[in-house]
């Protein structure tokens, strides 16, 4: 699902197991592993883990716009070589205007033109089914 958030769509997606599984398998491949990097103008949640870049591993909330020049990557959810990237992808995202590439974290992938991992807005979930975008407390 897509959302617009400040002008800039912002992904909902929900993560299998095998997906968020699959995160660890791309950790020595990604220049930023546990975002340390300042990433972007936004204050992302506090709590955030750091592999899965997430509130809730099953729910990945990033603004889909490449932090390189503002292309908007494209999903490539399929793994291995079907997906058409690498024999050894494990799903995530590519930006068709150089080639970047980001896992399904939103962690961009070491030499790569985009210098810094997909933003996380700001985001709270009001309740199990319900986030809200843009504010990282309830009521704020
Ligand atoms: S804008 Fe995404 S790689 Fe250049």
């Amino acid at each position: 699902m897509t959302v617009e958030w400040r002008g800039k769509p912002v992904w909902i997606i929900h993560r299998t197991k095998e997906m968020i599984d699959g995160l660890r398998k791309t950790d020595d491949q990604v220049a930023d592993p546990k975002s340390d990097r300042k990433q972007s103008e936004f204050q992302p949640p506090e709590g955030l883990d750091p592999e899965t870049r997430a509130l809730k591993p099953e729910y990945m909330v990033v603004v889909g716009i490449c932090t390189h020049l503002g292309c908007s990557p494209s999903d490539k959810f399929k793994t291995g070589a079907e997906s058409g990237v690498a024999a050894d992808w494990q799903g995530g995202f590519l930006c068709p205007c150089h080639g970047s590439t980001f896992d399904l974290a939103g962690r961009v992938f070491k030499s790569k033109p985009a210098p810094d991992n997909l933003p996380i807005p700001p985001h709270v979930y009001l309740s199990e089914s319900k986030i809200l975008i843009g504010e990282n407390k309830k009521g704020a």
